[in-house]
């Protein structure tokens, strides 16, 4: 039996939560947009209407669709904003410590019967939840980014989720155009566990000179058939996320082939975060590859 959402809470505006706000809103829910700095609510929601103005352009929707789905969502830079939501989505940054502190100062003000859900990468669900007033109601949904376009959804239960909180998220998902695909909770799912490797050998590869940005790019577009090189996608992903996954993928299956390459963790370190910074594997003032060494 599924519990029924009509009022959805996002924490974190992020390029993550405003891609779900997008969906959301289109899909007919409503949507209240949390962070904690309101610039990024701001940004959050300019990047939505950017987004929306370029699928009204492809005839995705008309422009009256476009207004309907804006108009309902709001900005709350407080968690009381939260409150009448049915299923908030918790979409902040991939830090688990971050994570508990916004479970321990949001469930408070949360609905007994609300569902709520984390769309990280590669934490644990069973342990995120075991920090809330709410395990039972507890899941994973993690969206692909950008979400507007990616199909997929993975679906992770913890081992306290029941029956009802894991049917009302496949309806959900259902509602919102997208098809899940169920991942047990292990290190970092199903997606990440066999994307991030590819993204951290590539870092490698670039790392002992076997090639150029361009030139590991082009070959795996262009010999791989992939859509994107993995040096652009790890900007795209984020650095430090791609950092965190591969942090979490080491530490929880303890095996040395997800160390996570230095030259990473240096980018990291420089606050060299890809496409949100301006700078990563490429510099996205001139579009060009940054030097390495
Ligand atoms: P981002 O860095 O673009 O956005 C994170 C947002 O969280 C920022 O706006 C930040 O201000 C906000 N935030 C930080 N602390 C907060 C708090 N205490 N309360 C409310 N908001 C807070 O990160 P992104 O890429 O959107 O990632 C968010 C989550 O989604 C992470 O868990 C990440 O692993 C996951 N994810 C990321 C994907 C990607 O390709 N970037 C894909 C799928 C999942």
């Amino acid at each position: 039996m599924a519990f029924e959402i009509k009022r959805i809470g996002i924490i974190g505006a992020g390029q993550m939560g405003n891609g779900i706000a997008h969906v959301c809103a289109l899909a007919g829910y409503d949507v209240v947009l949390n962070d904690i700095s309101p610039d990024r609510i701001r940004a959050g929601l300019a990047t939505i209407n950017g987004n929306m103005v370029r699928q009204v352009a492809k005839g995705l929707y008309d422009e009256d669709e476009k207004q309907r789905a804006l108009s309902r969502i709001s900005g709350a830079d407080s968690y009381t904003g939260l409150d009448d939501a049915d299923l908030v989505i918790e979409a902040a940054v991939e830090k688990e410590e971050v994570k508990r502190r916004i479970f321990s100062e949001v469930c408070p003000h949360l609905k007994p019967e609300a569902i709520l859900a984390t769309n990280t990468s590669s934490i644990s669900i069973t342990r995120l939840a075991s920090t809330t007033d709410r395990p039972e109601r507890f899941i994973g949904i993690h969206f692909m980014n950008p979400v507007p376009l990616m199909q997929l959804v993975e679906l992770v239960r913890g081992i306290a989720t029941e029956d009802e909180t894991f049917d009302s998220s496949k309806e959900f998902v259902t509602r919102i155009g997208k098809t899940y695909a169920v991942s047990e909770d292990f290190p970092a799912f199903m997606v990440n566990r066999i994307l991030l490797p590819m993204i951290n050998e590539a870092i490698y590869t670039l790392y002992e000179g076997v090639g150029s940005v361009d030139a590991i790019d082009t070959a795996m577009r262009l010999g791989a058939n992939h859509p994107m090189g993995p040096l652009q996608l790890a900007d795209f992903i984020g650095l430090d996320t791609c950092l965190s996954i591969m942090q979490v993928l080491h530490e929880g299956l303890a095996d040395s082939k997800y160390r996570p390459c230095p030259l990473l963790v240096k980018y990291v370190e420089a606050g060299w975060l890809g496409r949100k910074t301006q700078r990563g594997f490429y510099d996205y003032r001139g579009e060009k590859p940054v030097p390495t060494r």
